[in-house]
This record gives structure tokens, sequence and C-alpha cells, in this order.
């Protein structure tokens, strides 16, 4: 449906800074996605978004849509955006405050170069895009008088009214409180899986890129770190920075002692060895990672051995919090912060001394940022 075939827009860089822009993006996405972007401030997703719906142009690569070049910098393509059929709602959603909820929707479709629309067709369209979006009766409504949940749906209706295949949305929720933002998000989804659209989404928020996303894409100073499922990211990270984005975890530095992927020795500070789980098999002597869950280490008495076949590292609680459903504890190993969540039956006070405890398939080995 939309792929993107080693497409860069590089900006000139500024005075000690890097250059923005996006580098080298490969995507190919099967119709009826939600591709999520996903990477911090400034790492590219906004400027891809924008080579998508012809609003920038690449400095080089392809974009096909449906199998048809819609940029192909080589062959000197580049279809202009009104005739892409993309839908779009930008990171500021971009309401016309002098135009009625009805005009608003309906704009797209008068100024249409691609078809020419009669006025029942724009009727019956902005009525059926205000339906899908809950904003049924409110057409006549001048736009400013509506909620700024209400608006964010008028700027969704406005970019499905011409039935986009695509659909390409910046952020659409951050100007949204967090309860409506999680109910936006449910219907957001809902919308997108009836009416079997794909979904390029932008987000900085990495709790809505899984619960909503078939696929993700992990962004970090214009270059994808990793492209997969909500379930790779988290549990099969690319490298420290997927890691460290994606939910919380502690990465402890050490040399890889070698092994099968499955079986991987990782020397720590203060000569301390853990066995962990790695992608593939590891040599001998490298610097790496290991990525371990905070939910996944287990927490008992300094003196206690719970599992024998878990690591097991001795360190002292520095604080503990109750969150509610857990208890979330600092826990000092050697001279690193560990993070560790664990139920709150149990309560170990700050200088305690205790043992944390993983499986060594939760001890993750990754690449060195
Ligand atoms: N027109 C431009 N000229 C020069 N630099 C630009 C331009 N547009 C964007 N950039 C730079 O490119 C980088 C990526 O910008 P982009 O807007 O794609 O980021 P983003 O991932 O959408 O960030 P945010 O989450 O803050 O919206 C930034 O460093 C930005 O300063
Ligand atoms: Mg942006």
């Amino acid at each position: 449906m939309l792929k993107l075939d080693n497409v860069s827009k590089v900006y000139p860089a500024g005075k000690n800074e890097y250059a923005g822009g996006i580098r080298n993006a490969d995507f190919n996405l099967e119709p009826g996605t939600f591709f999520t972007m996903l990477g911090p401030s400034g790492c590219g997703k906004t400027t891809t978004l924008r080579c998508i719906a012809g609003l920038e142009e690449p400095d080089k690569g392809r974009i096909l849509l449906d199998g048809r070049p819609i940029f192909d910098g080589a062959a000197g393509v580049s279809v202009p955006m009104h005739r892409r059929n993309i839908g779009m709602v930008f990171q500021s959603y971009a309401i016309w405050p002098h135009m009625s909820v009805f005009e608003n929707v309906a704009f797209p479709l008068k100024v249409s170069k691609a078809e020419r629309y009669s006025t029942a067709e724009i009727d019956k369209a902005v009525h059926g895009a205000l339906e899908v979006v809950g904003l049924g009766g409110y057409g006549a409504r001048s736009a400013t008088q509506l909620s700024g949940g209400q608006q964010q749906r008028i700027a969704l209706a406005r970019a499905i009214v011409h039935r986009p295949k695509l659909l390409l949305l910046d952020e659409p929720l951050s100007n949204l409180d967090a309860t409506l933002r999680e109910g936006m998000r449910t219907e957001l989804k809902r919308l997108q899986t009836e009416l079997g659209i794909t979904a390029v989404y932008v987000t900085h928020d990495q709790t809505e890129a899984l619960a909503m996303s078939d696929v993700i894409a992990v962004i970090q100073k214009g270059h994808v770190q990793q492209f997969g499922t909500p379930q790779d990211i988290y549990f099969r990270p690319a490298n420290e920075f997927v890691a460290g984005f994606i939910g919380h975890t502690n990465i402890l530095r050490g040399k890889s002692l070698g092994g099968s992927a499955d079986a991987v020795t990782v020397e720590i500070g203060g000569g301390v060895r853990i066995r962990c789980h790695a992608d593939a098999d590891q040599r001998s002597g490298e610097t790496v990672g290991v990525s371990i869950r905070p939910e996944n280490i287990v927490l008992a008495g300094g003196h206690e051995v719970a599992n024998e076949n878990n690591n097991r590292l001795i360190g002292r609680v520095g604080s503990v919090s109750f969150l509610g459903n857990v208890l979330h504890y600092v826990v000092t190993v050697g001279d690193q912060a560990m993070q560790v969540e664990s139920n709150p039956d149990r309560r170990f006070e700050p200088g305690s001394e205790v043992a944390l405890s993983f499986a060594p398939r939760h001890g993750r080995v990754l690449p060195v940022a």
C-alpha cells in the first residue's frame, strides 16, 4: 500500500547542530496497517510525513502508493500533493475559526483539483464524515464554539471526507487532556479499522504507540533504529536506544564472554558474571549492554536464594515508592542504580540489603548505542 524506498530529506545544519531530517527511510506497509513513527522531538517524524504528503520534496529515494510512484528522485517523478489522495491531520490541527463545522470539513472537496464535486455530493460526504467522528448534527455550529476534543474530530472528519486510501496523522492527540486522549485513542483506532484505511501515525508517546499500532518505527536523529510489531519493539529491542525509549529499562554495561544466543555470559562490574540472552551468537570480548526490565526483577532478602537458575545480584535499597499496583524501588548495585517493580505484598525499606534475581532470558544483550 505504502512503500518508502531509501527516502532521505536532510536540512542544512545550523551552527553546532547536526543536520535535521530523515535518512534512508525504508518502510513497506500492507493495506489497512496502522503504522506509527515514534521518536523524540526533532528526530524527523514530521519531515517524513511531509515527504509522503507531498509538502516536502525528498533529496532522494522513492515513495510508492498502491504500487504507483508518487515520488521517484532518480526518474524525476513528483506527483503534486492534491493528486495523491492522502488525508492529513496536522500537529496543530488547523481548524479555521471563521468557518462553520460544515465548511471546515467541506473545504478539501470544494478546493479539490483532482475531482469536481456537486453540492449534493459535498453535502452527503460531509454529513457522512461528521457522522463517522460522532459529530452528526454539529455542521451549522461555528468551529470555535467546540471543545478541543471536538475540534480534533473536525480535523479528522476533514482528513477523511474525500475517502483517502492513506491517512497521515501528526500527533493528533497531543493537545488533549489525558482522559480525552485515551478516549480518542480508542475511537481513532476503531475508525481506522472500520474504514479499512492505512494510517501513518506520529507520536512521541510510547504507550500510545504500543496500544494503537500494527507496526512501529522507532526513529532517532533521522535514523530508523527499528521497524517491527509492538511486541518486537518491546521484547526484542534492536539496541539500547530502543530499549530505553520504549518502557523503562535498566541497562548494565559489561564485556561479553561469548556463547550461543540463548546462553551468553556477560561480565559486569566487580567481576560479577551474569547469564543472558541475545538474538545471535556472541563473540567474546565485545562491550555490550544488557537490558533488564524493572518488572522482570524479583527482590528477596540479601541472604535468600529464590531460584538457583536465575541471575543473582546483591544491592541496597535506595528508595521505595508505592504506586498502587506495584512498589517501585531504586536499588544500588555496585555503582549502578537499578529500577525494580515488584508486588506490594512484601516491602523492603531503604537501607536494607536485597538480592535481585532475574531469569537469563530477561537479560537481553544489546549492541551499545
Ligand atoms: N524547514 C526546515 N529547515 C531546517 N531544518 C528543519 C526544517 N524542518 C525541520 N528541520 C529540522 O529537522 C529535524 C526534524 O524535524 P521534524 O519536524 O521532522 O521533527 P519531529 O520528529 O516531527 O519533532 P517533534 O516531535 O518536535 O514534532 C529537526 O532538527 C528540525 O529542526
Ligand atoms: Mg513533528
